[in-house]
């Protein structure tokens, strides 16, 4: 629902705007939103109380529905948004997981959509096809939602929002994408390439609104992405739990030691900057800015009255001597003298009390500062909390296992194969070394990583990157990376690895939602 002041706000998008707020063509007055189909609801939230709602439910976005289960969106608005008619954002939630299918749901009071809808926001819940949809076609069983189909799915529910935008409550120049794991790499993708026109042929086939499909931010949480990668940095940066809580074979060792030294020179070739000094990231300096993140993680948690486990890694100062910084006092000799530096505020969220009148300064408690973490041994630590993916982590099938992954799953084709998608593991299955080329682009189209700093396409402004401390489910710099290029890109990027998190999504609602009210404002 797009309000005069707000048309004007946006008048420098006009010509976009105006083509695609207004259903023109046949294809686009079959996807004319109908205010009347909507039913009234309340949600109890887990504080007791309630927010009386409207739901309107099982609107196809696109007009050739291939997989009616999953090809219809759900759209939530709060009473009191609907009366006042104000240009609330929409949180649009995904639940993919898995790469599979995800069913429109409805909201739920433990997460962000029904947290959304108490804080006055609408709610766009999708479904997408995935790897394991299928329908039946002329006696016989069709996979729906092989790669990318579940990411145009989400795309064409975006473009209805804004096809729709006037007659829709909310504003869809403010959609928030969420979605966790398989989610949050979808969630990345919408962040990251809006009207994208590589996507356009199978949009238009699939009969999407012709509309934008951008959004204006992206949440996050641990996504499982950049997968023509994901083998090498695993194996780059678990390389130290091999001989340790890994427990590998031999063969496992080889491969692991194969995709590990292929890493340096695609870490390399991204040419990342450190956002605060912005010097060259490369692979003999990664780890120090990858520990970086461990720290303030670290140093967070225990400003919050966490107690960091001895053992770990996770190296704090002992006591201070008057007029001794923690810095001098604290930290390890060796004989290396570049060793990995805290951030410059130390990670603290806020700085320590000042000392008493006169007192000398930095008269702290012993285990107050998180100065460095040893990441052999805090990795080898994570590795016990959860046993790793055994190489290669994503692109497993053929190699050491016959054994499908769910990315490969995603790869296959409407039979229902399973495919290999990176020129090694493809190798090792096959002999062959070349992925042919439609599955190079279905590749290319599933990496956020290959939109950040593509013109043709209009990112997501605001992100919000989540990765647990502990989560393996795939490495560090797939996340750090991520948030590292796009901060790099000039995006407004609030990126964390929180800490003790295992693989999980949508937590600390508090700090999402006081994050989102700071861009909205
Ligand atoms: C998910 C988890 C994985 O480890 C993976 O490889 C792909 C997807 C998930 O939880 O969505």
């Amino acid at each position: 629902m797009k309000s005069k002041t707000l048309s004007c706000v946006l008048g420098a998008m006009a010509v976009v705007t105006a083509a695609a707020s207004t259903p023109v063509s046949g294809n686009d007055v079959a996807l004319k939103f109908n205010p009347a189909n909507s039913t009234t609801r309340e949600l109890v939230m887990p504080d007791g109380k309630t927010v009386q709602y409207r739901a309107y439910e099982h609107i196809y976005y696109v007009t050739n529905v291939e997989d009616s289960v999953y090809q219809y969106l759900n759209f939530y608005v709060p009473e009191s948004v609907l009366a006042s008619g104000a240009e609330v954002p929409i949180l649009l939630r995904t639940y993919v997981g898995g790469y599979m299918a995800a069913r429109a749901a409805e909201p739920s009071p433990t997460d962000a959509s029904g947290r959304a809808l108490a804080e006055g926001y609408a709610v766009c819940i999708p479904g997408s096809r995935g790897s394991n949809s299928t329908v039946e076609s002329a006696g016989q069983k069709v996979f729906t939602g092989r790669a990318p189909n579940g990411l145009l799915d989400l795309k064409a529910a975006v473009r209805y929002l804004h096809l729709n935008d006037e007659a829709m409550p909310g504003s869809a120049e403010r959609i928030i994408t969420d979605g966790t794991s398989a989610g949050g790499a979808m969630s990345a993708l919408l962040g990251a390439t809006g009207n994208s026109p590589l996507y356009e042929p199978y949009l238009k086939a699939m009969g999407a609104a012709e509309a934008r499909d951008d959004v204006f931010a992206a949440v996050c949480y641990c996504p499982i992405t950049d997968l023509e990668h994901a083998d090498m940095a695993y194996e780059w940066l678990y390389a130290c739990t091999n001989s340790g809580v890994r427990k590998l074979s031999d063969e496992q060792k080889a491969v692991s030691e194969e995709l590990a030294s292929a890493y340096p020179a695609y870490l390399n070739s991204l040419q990342l900057k450190r956002p605060d000094d912005g010097s060259l990231l490369t692979a003999d300096n990664y780890l120090d800015y990858l520990k970086s993140f461990i720290i303030q993680s670290a140093q967070r948690a225990k400003n919050e009255g966490c107690d960091l486990p001895a053992n770990i890694g996770i190296v704090m100062n002992s006591k201070q001597r008057p007029g001794e910084g923690p810095q001098q006092a604290d930290r390890p000799r060796g004989p290396r003298d570049d060793r990995p530096r805290p951030p410059k505020d130390n990670g603290r969220q806020t700085p320590p009390p000042p000392g008493p009148q006169g007192a000398p300064a930095f008269q702290q408690e012993t285990g107050e500062f998180v100065l460095d973490v040893d990441l052999p041994v805090y990795l080898n630590y994570v590795a016990t909390t959860q046993a790793l993916k055994t190489p290669p982590a994503f692109d497993g099938q053929g190699v050491l296992t016959d054994k499908a992954t769910p990315e490969n799953s995603l790869f296959g084709d409407s039979h229902g194969t399973t495919a290999n998608f990176t020129a090694y593991s493809l190798n090792k299955a096959t002999g062959e070394t070349e992925l042919d080329k439609s599955l190079q682009e279905r590749v290319y189209l599933m990496n956020p990583m290959n939109f950040i700093t593509d013109d043709a396409c209009r990112k997501a402004q605001h992100w919000y990157i989540r990765h647990g401390a502990r989560d393996r489910d795939t490495s560090f710099p797939v996340p750090v990376n991520l948030a590292t290029k796009l901060m790099n890109a000039g995006y407004d990027v609030n990126f964390a690895l929180p800490w003790n998190r295992p693989h999980s999504g949508d937590y600390n609602l508090d700090d999402l939602f006081t994050w989102i009210k700071t861009i909205i404002d």
